[in-house]
C-alpha cells in the first residue's frame, strides 16, 4: 500500500552528538572532483567514476548543500528516493540515505527493489502521502536511456517538490558546491535497510531523543492511481479486447517493466504476451535502453520494420496493430503501428489534435497549452493554430516546461492550465506531473485509438497509420529526420559548431542548392514567465520554404560529444514520400553547411530517428 504508515513525532535537533548512537553523523574529509556538473538531466557518469572515493558522497552532500540553500527544510516532508535499477543503485541508495540522515532528513519514501520510475517519482512528489508531510524532493538514480551494467553508465538527479527536475540555478550551484567541497556528512552505524519488501522501519538514537522513518513504498502505485484518474480504462480495454487488436510493450529490460505488467495485464485483464522485455535488469539485458528504430531492435523486428523505419518481408507472420517501447527510466516513448513509424514529433501532434478524446481535458474545459522544444518539428503548430491553443518553444530539456505549466500569468490568470508538451527526443507528456511520461504517451494513443474506433462506421480495425494519415491530409506533412553522431571528439565537434556560430551573419540571406536561407542563428530563450535567458541553445538555419536544419550537441552524452543533426521540410500536399527520399536534399545543404566531414571526419551518423 502506497500511504506511508509511519508516524511523525516531534522534531529533533541532531546537531548534538551524545546518545545519538545510529543516528551520529560524522563529518568526512574530502576534496572538489573535477567534472560534476549536472547535464540536462543530471550527473552521468560511467560506474567506475561514480565507484571512486567520494565521489557520489560528494555530489550528494553539493546537492543537499544547495537543497537547503534554496529555502527547503529537509527535516520536515519526506525525501523520495529510487531509480531505474540500473548497476550500483542498491548500494547508491544506501549511501543516499546514511548521508540524509546525516543531513537532517527524518523521513524517506523508497520504492521498492530500489525501482521507481522517472514519471512515478514526478506523481509520488506532487501526490504525498495524507499521514506523512509531502514530499520535498527526489533522488532519481537513472543515467535515462544510457546504458547499463559494471562497465556502463550510473547517473543521479534531483527533482524539487512540484515533482519538477531541479531548475538550472539550482544545479549549478550543486556543481559550484562541488568545486569547494571539504568534507561531507553521513552516518556510518546507520543500518542497511531492506528495500526487497515494502515496509515500514523506524530507526531510533540510542536515548530515545531522535527517529529516522523509512517507507519502502510498492513503486507503481500513485503513479497507475493518476493515470486511471486521466483515462478511460474502460474504453481502452474495449479497444484491447476487440480480436481484430493486438499490441505489444517492450519496456527493454528498464524500470517500466513492472508498471506495463500493473495496468496492462493486472487492471486492462490482458495476456502476458503483451510484455516484452519486461523484467527490469541492471544492465538492460546488455541492451541500449532507448526507444527508437535503432536500439529497440526486438519490437521494430516484430512490428514488421528495419532501423530505417522501412516494411520488411515478414513472411506472413502476423503483426501487432501497436508497438511500444520505453526507455530505462520510463519517460520516453516510442509508438508503431503495424510496419508503421510515428515520429515522436508527429505523435505530439497527433495527441494535440486528439486532446478531447481524454477525459482529463474534456472534463478541464480543454487543452489550453502546447510546447514543443526547439528542434521538435512544427507539426504541432499547425495544430495549436487550428485549435486556437497557446503555443511554447523551447529549448531541449523537459525543465523548461514546467514553469509554462504552472504560470497563471500566460493565461490570463486562470487557476489551472491544461497542457501537453513533447519533444522529438521520444518525450511526450502532459501536465499531470512535471517530467514526461512513457505511460501516458501509450495510454494517450491508446484513448485516441479506442475513439476512433468506437465512432467508426467501418468493423474494420482503424489503425495507427490510418490516424496518422488523416492527421497529414488534413495538416500537412513535416518530413523529419535526426541524425546522430555518437562518440566524437568534443574539441573538434565544439570546434565546428563555433564556426556555424562565427558564420550566421553570412549564411542569412544564402542560396543553397533549392534552399534560401532566411535567418541563421544561434537559438536563445527567454522564459516568458520569469525572463531567465537560456543562450547557445542550438544553431538553426531557417530557410524561406518553412524548412529548417539544427545542430545543437547532446547535454547527455556519456563520454565523448554527440552531435545531432536535425532536418524538417514541410509538405501541404505532397504526404506519401518516404521521409529519407524527401529530405535528401536538405540533408545534403546541412552536411555541406557544416562541413561535417570536415570537423568529424565522417558522414555515417550512428543513429537515425
Ligand atoms: C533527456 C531530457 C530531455 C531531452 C533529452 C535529449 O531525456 O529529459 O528533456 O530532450 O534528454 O537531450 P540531448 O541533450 O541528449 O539531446
Ligand atoms: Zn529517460
Amino acid at each position: 500500500k502506497f500511504v506511508p504508515t509511519g508516524e511523525v513525532t516531534g522534531e529533533h535537533d541532531l546537531t548534538s552528538n551524545a546518545g545519538l548512537g545510529k543516528l551520529k553523523p560524522t563529518s568526512v574529509s574530502t576534496a572538489p572532483i573535477a567534472g560534476q556538473k549536472p547535464g540536462t538531466s543530471g550527473l552521468r557518469k560511467k560506474v567506475a567514476e561514480f565507484k571512486k572515493e567520494n565521489y557520489l558522497n560528494n555530489f550528494v552532500q553539493a546537492a543537499f548543500d544547495a537543497i537547503k540553500a534554496s529555502g527547503t527544510d529537509i527535516s520536515k516532508g519526506s525525501l523520495v528516493i529510487g531509480g531505474d535499477g540500473r548497476y550500483f543503485n542498491p548500494e547508491a541508495i544506501q549511501i543516499l540515505i546514511q548521508m540524509g540522515v546525516a543531513n537532517g532528513v527524518r523521513r524517506f519514501w523508497i520504492g521498492q527493489d530500489g525501482l521507481l520510475s522517472t514519471p512515478a517519482v514526478s506523481a509520488i512528489i506532487r501526490e504525498g502521502g495524507p499521514r506523512w508531510q509531502k514530499a520535498f524532493g527526489a533522488f532519481i538514480l537513472t543515467a535515462s536511456h544510457n546504458p547499463g551494467g559494471p562497465t556502463e553508465d550510473f547517473g543521479i538527479k534531483y527533482n524539487c517538490e512540484h515533482g519538477e527536475p531541479a531548475p538550472e540555478r539550482m544545479t549549478d550551484e550543486i556543481y559550484a558546491n562541488t568545486t569547494t567541497i571539504k568534507s561531507y556528512k553521513i552516518c556510518k552505524e546507520f543500518p542497511n535497510i531492506d528495500i526487497g519488501a515494502a515496509g515500514h522501519s523506524k530507526i531510533m538514537s540510542d536515548d530515545g531523543s531522535a527517529e529516522v522513518n523509512i517507507e519502502v513504498i510498492d513503486s507503481t502505485e500513485a503513479h497507475v492511481k493518476l493515470l486511471k484518474s486521466i483515462f478511460d480504462f474502460s474504453a481502452i480495454r474495449g479497444l484491447l479486447d476487440r480480436p481484430d487488436f493486438s499490441m505489444v510493450y517492450d519496456a527493454m529490460h528498464g524500470v517500466n517493466g513492472p508498471y506495463v505488467k500493473k495496468v496492462f495485464c493486472d487492471i486492462l485483464g490482458q495476456d502476458l504476451s503483451v510484455t516484452l522485455n519486461c523484467v527490469p535488469k541492471d544492465d538492460f539485458n546488455g541492451g541500449h535502453a532507448d526507444p527508437n528504430l535503432t536500439y529497440a531492435k526486438e519490437l521494430v523486428a516484430v512490428m514488421g520494420l528495419n532501423r530505417k523505419g522501412e516494411k520488411i518481408d515478414m513472411g506472413g507472420r502476423p503483426i501487432p496493430s501497436f508497438g511500444a517501447a520505453a526507455d530505462g527510466d520510463g519517460d520516453r516513448n516510442m509508438i508503431l503501428g503495424t510496419q508503421f513509424f510515428v515520429s515522436p514529433s508527429d505523435s505530439l501532434a497527433v495527441i494535440v489534435a486528439n486532446a478531447d478524446t481524454i477525459p482529463f481535458f474534456r472534463t478541464q474545459g480543454g487543452l489550453k497549452g502546447v510546447a514543443r522544444s526547439m528542434p521538435t518539428s512544427g507539426a504541432v503548430d499547425l495544430v495549436a493554430k487550428d485549435l486556437n491553443y497557446s503555443l511554447f518553444e523551447t529549448p531541449t530539456g523537459w525543465k523548461y516546461f514546467g514553469n509554462l505549466m504552472d504560470s497563471k500569468e500566460l493565461f490570463d490568470g486562470a487557476e489551472y492550465t491544461p497542457f501537453i508538451c513533447g519533444e522529438e527526443s521520444f518525450g511526450t507528456g502532459s501536465d499531470h506531473i512535471r517530467e514526461k511520461d512513457g505511460l501516458w504517451a501509450v495510454l494517450a494513443w491508446l484513448s485516441i485509438l479506442a475513439h476512433a474506433n468506437t465512432n467508426s462506421l467501418s468493423d474494420t480495425l482503424v489503425t495507427v497509420e490510418d490516424i496518422v494519415k488523416a492527421h497529414w491530409a488534413k495538416y500537412g506533412r513535416n518530413y523529419y529526420s535526426r541524425w546522430d553522431f555518437e562518440n566524437m571528439n568534443a574539441t573538434k565537434a565544439n570546434a565546428m559548431m563555433d564556426k556555424m556560430r562565427a558564420e550566421t551573419d553570412a549564411n542569412t540571406g544564402k542560396t543553397v542548392g533549392k534552399y534560401s536561407i532566411e535567418k541563421s542563428d544561434d537559438f536563445v530563450y527567454v522564459d516568458p514567465v520569469d525572463g531567465s535567458v537560456a543562450k547557445k541553445q542550438g544553431m538553426r538555419f531557417l530557410m524561406t520554404d518553412g524548412s529548417r536544419i539544427i545542430f545543437r550537441l547532446s547535454g547527455t552524452a556519456g563520454s565523448g560529444a554527440t552531435v545531432r543533426m536535425y532536418i524538417e521540410q514541410y509538405e501541404p500536399t505532397k504526404i506519401d514520400m518516404v521521409a529519407s527520399e524527401a529530405l535528401a536534399d536538405l540533408i545534403r545543404v546541412a552536411l555541406d553547411l557544416s562541413d561535417l566531414k570536415g570537423f568529424l571526419g565522417t558522414e555515417e551518423p550512428t543513429v537515425i530517428t
